[in-house]
Formats: C-alpha cells, sequence, structure tokens
C-alpha cells in the first residue's frame, strides 16, 4: 500500500491513517506529527518549525520535503498523512518516487465541509500515552486509555481558520495535479470512521499501480 491522504484540517486524515496502518501493517507517515516531533526535541530545526506550525503556516517546502525523503525511503508501504500540500510538494513526491522506480496506489481525497471540520478541531484531543486520536464527543478516549489528553496548540479558532484558508488556496489544486494522473479517489469523511476507512480499502483508482493486478488498494493484514 503506497497512499496519499488529503483533505482539509479535521476531515480525518490521521484519524483514518492510524487505522488503516494497524489493519493493514503499512507504515504512517504524518508530516504534522514530524514537525511536532522535532519542535519537542528543541533541536534548531525545531525552533524554527515551531515559528509556522504555531501560526498555522505551511513549513518552507525544502525542509518538509528532506524530512518526507529519509522517512520514506526506507520503506515501500507507508500512508502519507499531510503530504503533498501544495503542487510543488506533490512535484517532489513525483520525482522522488519515479528514482526509486515506485509509484503511488491512489491519492484519497477526504471531502467535509468547513462547518464540520470547525466542530471537529474544538473537541479533538490527543493522548499523550497512546497517541491516539479523539474528540471529546464524536469518539471518546476509551477507559483502557490513560490520556493525559492534550489539545493542540493550532487547534485554537483563529488558526484553525487560517489553516482552512491555506488549505482551499494550496492545497486544493494538488486534487487536479492527481486527478489529472488518475490517481485521485474522493470519499465522504462525513459519514461514520469505519464507513470511510472501509471505502478508503474498496477505492481503486483507474491510474494506481494496484489497479493493474488487484482489486483494491488495500486489505486487512492476517
Ligand atoms: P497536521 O498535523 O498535518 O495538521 P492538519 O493538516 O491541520 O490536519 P489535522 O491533523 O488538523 O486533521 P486530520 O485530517 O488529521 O483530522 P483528525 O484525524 O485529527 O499539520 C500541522 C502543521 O504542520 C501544519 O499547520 C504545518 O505548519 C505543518 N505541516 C504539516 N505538513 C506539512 C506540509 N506538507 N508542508 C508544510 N507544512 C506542513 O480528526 C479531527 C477530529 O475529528 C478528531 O477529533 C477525530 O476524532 C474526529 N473525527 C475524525 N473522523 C471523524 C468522523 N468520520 N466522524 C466524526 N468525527 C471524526
Amino acid at each position: 500500500m503506497r497512499i496519499v491522504l488529503l483533505g482539509p484540517q479535521g476531515a480525518g486524515k490521521g484519524t483514518q491513517a492510524q487505522r488503516l496502518a494497524s489493519q493493514t501493517g503499512a507504515l504512517h507517515i504524518s508530516t504534522g506529527e514530524l514537525v511536532r516531533e522535532e519542535i519537542a526535541s528543541g533541536s534548531r530545526l525545531g525552533v524554527i518549525v515551531k515559528e509556522y506550525n504555531d501560526q498555522g503556516y505551511l513549513v518552507p517546502d525544502e525542509i518538509i520535503i528532506g524530512m518526507v525523503t529519509s522517512h520514506l525511503e526506507p520503506h515501500s508501504h507507508w500512508i502519507l498523512d499531510g503530504f503533498p500540500r501544495n503542487v510543488p510538494q506533490a512535484e517532489a513526491l513525483s520525482v522522488m518516487l519515479s528514482r526509486a522506480g515506485s509509484g503511488l496506489d491512489a491519492v484519497i481525497a477526504l471531502e467535509a465541509p468547513d462547518s464540520v471540520v470547525i466542530e471537529r478541531l474544538a473537541g479533538r484531543r490527543h493522548s499523550l500515552a497512546t497517541g491516539k486520536i479523539y474528540h471529546v464527543s464524536n469518539n471518546p478516549a476509551p477507559a483502557s486509555d490513560p490520556g493525559p489528553f492534550i489539545q493542540r496548540d493550532d487547534d485554537l479558532p483563529a488558526m484553525i481558520q487560517r489553516r482552512l484558508d491555506l488549505y482551499h488556496r494550496e492545497t486544493e489544486p494538488v486534487k487536479s495535479y492527481y486527478a489529472a494522473a488518475h490517481l485521485l479517489v474522493e470519499i465522504d469523511a462525513c459519514q461514520p470512521m469505519d464507513a470511510v476507512t472501509a471505502a478508503i480499502l474498496a477505492a481503486r483508482p483507474a491510474g494506481g499501480l494496484t489497479a493493474r493486478g488487484t482489486a483494491s488498494i488495500g486489505h486487512v493484514a492476517r
């Protein structure tokens, strides 16, 4: 499985990537998580990317492309969550994959209106113990997760609006890039989480690598 998850902030990319990774064994690569880990490490790079992350801006392409390259190269099965975020990043990914003699199975666009994602982001919580993503009412943490549960700094109302504006301006054109390559599959992300996961696993884009061989992009690992 080599897929890209696109979609506005709060559409459920991280939630679905965690589910797909645990069901299929593919590696979940979240550029947002890579950025937050770099910040938490206190490195020089972390100090630089914190400025962008905390203000709801995109980290410069050369930094994020470098992070993705080093994480992608050693692995053959992955789910990319949060990358590419603009057309230059999509072009860089194409170059990376063609150098490796590889390609994408599908690009999944999770579709949800701003009104839905704003409510989701406002109620989102992360477990520091397990890294799992929850929502105070849609998807509360189970008793087995000890927490603590934190709210992201960029999930404050002013930051949410800025990130959504950036999504519409910079990331939505990425859909046309992949539609032209016959890799794009649009999925209604307002459905319940299980239905979204099933729709992703059943996706079969015309131009994907597995479209030439198997019936769908994914299966549950035994
Ligand atoms: P990142 O961490 O990628 O944040 P994001 O794109 O803003 O995406 P989110 O994590 O907010 O949303 P999601 O779609 O994953 O939703 P989730 O599954 O959590 O990026 C953070 C920052 O890093 C960026 O602002 C930027 O600075 C930098 N960065 C990252 N990548 C970059 C790049 N490529 N280039 C440059 N800079 C980059 O779900 C949200 C909530 O909804 C949860 O509470 C969940 O429980 C709930 N939920 C999910 N699905 C459903 C459902 N079906 N029904 C009901 N509730 C649901």
